[in-house]
Formats: structure tokens, C-alpha cells, sequence
């Protein structure tokens, strides 16, 4: 039986992004494996939540998901922050993560990029923190939007490293787990790139149906095909593959006929797709407010979570310290 193991940064409400990128993913990979999915807290620290914050966000995005199907009792579902065995094996893999190569990253270099007055050294080691996360339950197996293909890369050097250096074969190589399928990249309501919590361009799984439809009929879109077969620009791919992810291939099939006839009115496009968003968000929306409220409940599985994340973490520490030398005296 594989491991997998996958997690959502406490940065604000599950978006589509994360939805169609990685939960939808998890659903079906609770069925037939042993699944860790967590709420990863430490990350968010890199952005300065206030506590109030922290907490909340923690919560809801375990609300969310809850809501959306996943089961406790198939999954570890808890809370990164109560595994504290991560942040030991974070300091232990952090003596050979070389800066360079974490410099050479990405979303480093984008953060260097877009905040250049704090580019703490959580940011420099966020992958080694990913990967600490990963390799703590040893899993195989990774379900990842796109955006963090370069993060898993990384946790597959820092196991190969490891390997090397103690001459062990106890690391796993954690590969992208997307049931053979090319990994996704939700695109945002804003032109281009991809749905973020940042970027303030997503729909959220918490989001009423005027918010909804605020936002997808404020969507960017160009000035329309001027010619049959007409190249489709990027904001209006973006809008075609938020279809396709929501609405019947018939719906789809009709508005790009539309498009290649020029006969498309991007009115009748959004308001279709706003549509077809809420009827698909609606009842996670509703499952959200009720399981949110109940506290008991998310205090009970925040518990069982963590003490099955613990049990596994725990051991893989205890080999890790003997492999690397510690002893008692
Ligand atoms: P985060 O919280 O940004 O995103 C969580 C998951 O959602 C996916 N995702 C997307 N997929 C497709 N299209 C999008 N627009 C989109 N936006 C988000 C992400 O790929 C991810 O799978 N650092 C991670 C959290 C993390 C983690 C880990 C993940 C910490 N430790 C260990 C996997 C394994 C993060 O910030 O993801």
C-alpha cells in the first residue's frame, strides 16, 4: 500500500484552485491508501498572521475539508503545528540543503521579486519544509498542483541526499501523484496565471452565489474573435478551462463553437459559468457552514488526526537520529 501525503498552507479559504489541483484527488486517494492529508500552519508563518488569525484559518480550512468529503476515519487529517517530531527532522534535513539551490527556486526568486524587504529565511527553507513534511511518514506518493512540482522535486533530491550521505536506503523518492494525469493548473478569473490565495483572482469554496457571480462576470476577457478560427487569447482560454472543470462537455462544446464563429457573447459565457460554478460550490458550501460550527467535532478529529501523524512521525525520527549517529549513553 502506497503512502501518500499532501497538504494546504492555513493562508485563507480553500479556493477552485486547490479543489480541482489536489482535493478533488485526495477523495478518491483516501479509497486505497494510507493518506496523510494536513493543514500545513508553519507555512503560513512566512506571511505574519496575527494569532486570532493563525487559529481561525487553521480552522476553517479543516471545515473545509471535512466538507468536502474527506474522512477521518480513512485519513490522517490533522494539523501540522501538533506534529512537532517535522520540525526536527526540518532542522536535521536543513544541514544539507545547500543556500544556493534553495536560492535558485522559483517561488524563492519570485518572493525575492515581489517582497524584497522581507525575505525571511522561512522563505529560503520553506522546501525543506515541504519536504521534512513529506519524508517524515516516508511516503511515496504526492498529490500536487503544478505550482509545486519544483517544491517535490526538492523533497526527492533531499531524500536521494540523504540516502547518499549514510549510505541507507530509507527514504522513499516521493513522486507527483496525479492518477497519470498531467498536473493542473486552475487559472484565475484575472487573465492570466494561475488561482491563488494571494492574488485575490479566485473563487472560493466558502463564497456566496452573488459573490460568485460578482466576481466570474467581472472576469477579464479581450474584444472578442474577429475572424472564423481565430487564436483564443489566454484570458479566454482561462474562462474555457474553468468550464470544462465545472460544466457538462456539451455546455463547453457549445461556447467554443460560439468562439470559432465569432459568434460569442461573453455575457452569455460568464453568466453560464457562474452558473455551473454555484451549482458546484453550493453544496460544499453548505457542508462547510454546518461542520464549522460544530467544534467538538473538529477538536476530535484535529486529535485522532495528529496522534496517527505522531505515531508515524515518531518512528521515523527515532531511525532518523540512530542513522545519523545519535546514541544514549
Ligand atoms: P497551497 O496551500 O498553495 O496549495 C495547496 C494545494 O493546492 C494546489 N493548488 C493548485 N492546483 C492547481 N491550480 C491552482 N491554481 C492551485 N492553487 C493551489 C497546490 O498545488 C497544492 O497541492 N506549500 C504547499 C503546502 C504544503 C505541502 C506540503 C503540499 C506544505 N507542505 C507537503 C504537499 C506536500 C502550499 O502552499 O500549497
Amino acid at each position: 500500500m502506497d503512502t501518500v501525503l499532501s497538504g494546504i498552507r492555513s493562508t485563507g479559504n480553500l479556493h477552485l484552485g486547490n479543489y480541482f489541483g489536489a482535493v478533488k484527488n485526495f477523495l478518491k486517494m483516501q479509497e486505497e491508501n494510507n493518506c496523510y492529508f494536513f493543514i500545513a500552519d508553519y507555512h503560513s508563518l512566512t506571511t505574519y498572521p496575527t494569532p486570532e488569525n493563525l487559529h481561525n484559518s487553521v480552522k476553517s480550512v479543516l471545515a473545509e475539508y471535512l466538507a468536502t468529503g474527506l474522512d477521518p476515519e480513512k485519513s490522517a487529517i490533522y494539523v501540522q503545528s501538533d506534529v512537532r517530531e517535522i520540525t526536527e527532522l526540518y532542522l536535521l534535513l536543513n544541514m544539507n540543503a545547500y543556500v544556493g539551490e534553495l536560492e535558485r527556486t522559483t517561488s524563492f526568486k519570485d518572493k525575492v521579486r515581489t517582497q524584497p524587504n522581507n525575505v525571511n529565511a522561512g522563505l529560503l527553507t520553506y522546501p525543506v519544509l515541504m519536504a521534512a513534511d513529506i519524508l517524515i511518514h516516508r511516503s511515496n506518493k504526492v498529490p500536487v498542483g503544478k505550482d509545486q512540482e519544483q517544491n517535490l522535486e526538492m523533497a526527492r533530491k533531499f531524500a536521494k541526499r540523504f540516502n547518499y550521505m549514510y549510505k541507507v536506503d530509507y527514504f522513499p523518492e516521493p513522486q507527483p501523484y496525479n492518477f497519470g494525469e498531467n498536473l493542473v493548473k486552475v487559472p484565475g478569473l484575472d487573465g492570466s496565471g494561475k488561482m491563488g490565495k494571494t492574488a485575490g483572482n479566485g473563487i472560493y469554496l466558502i463564497d456566496e452565489d452573488k459573490i460568485i457571480q460578482k466576481k466570474v462576470m467581472r472576469a477579464v476577457t479581450d474584444s472578442g474573435p474577429t475572424e472564423i478560427n481565430s487564436p483564443v487569447s489566454e484570458p479566454i482560454k482561462n474562462l474555457f478551462t474553468l468550464m470544462n472543470l465545472v460544466s457538462t462537455a456539451d455546455t463547453l462544446d457549445f461556447f467554443k463553437e460560439k468562439y470559432a464563429n465569432c459568434e460569442i457573447r461573453y455575457g452569455d459565457l460568464k453568466k453560464q459559468l457562474a452558473e455551473d460554478i454555484i451549482k458546484f460550490v453550493t453544496p460544499i458550501r453548505k457542508n462547510i457552514l454546518e461542520i464549522q460550527g460544530d467544534t467538538e467535532y473538529l477538536r476530535k478529529v484535529a486529535k485522532q488526526g495528529a496522534e496517527k501523524a505522531i505515531e508515524s512521525a515518531s518512528k521515523t525520527v527515532k531511525e532518523v537520529r540512530k542513522i545519523i549517529g545519535f546514541r544514549e549513553f
